[in-house]
């Protein structure tokens, strides 16, 4: 199982940006704690991060014929990017959309998510967990 673990607009600021929101754990934690859940669950991974909603289409694309599915927090992407939708459904590969906050709970613009259109499933709100739960998921949704 190889997974690629996809990380949009400032999601490297983790630790300092909204910690209310996001917590104070770091970019580099969450890099850490889904390379731990990887090698426990035996699963193959590439982590990556974009500020850009090209370099996210970019990633997206390169998962072809090389990932058996796809984990991604888009962030700000989420909610206004066809190009990330369409780039999903080009891959047609079993993708999970996470969010590490309760975004049903927040502003009314975060509540359109285009990608999620083109996921099989959504963790919201679990904060990291949410990475695990979703890597979880696509080993379970591989097995049927
Ligand atoms: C987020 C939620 C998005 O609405 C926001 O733009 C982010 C992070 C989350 O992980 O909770 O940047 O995707």
């Amino acid at each position: 199982m190889k997974l690629l673990f996809l990380n949009g607009p400032n999601l490297n600021m983790l630790g300092i940006r909204e910690p209310d929101i996001y917590g104070r754990r770091t970019y580099a934690d969450l890099e850490a704690y889904i390379g731990d859940f990887c090698g426990q669950m035996g699963i193959e991974y590439a982590i990556k991060q974009s500020n850009y909603e090209g370099g996210l289409v970019d990633a997206i694309q390169s998962a072809y014929g090389s990932m058996d599915g796809i984990v991604i927090n888009p962030a700000a992407y989420t909610h206004t990017s066809v190009a990330v939708l369409d780039a999903l459904k080009a891959v047609a590969l079993p993708a999970v959309e996470v969010h590490l906050s309760r975004v049903s709970e927040r502003e009314d613009f975060r509540q359109i998510s285009y990608a999620g259109m083109a996921c099989v499933k959504t963790f919201a709100g679990y904060g990291f967990a949410g990475y695990r739960m979703a890597a979880e998921f696509l080993m379970e949704y591989a097995k049927n």
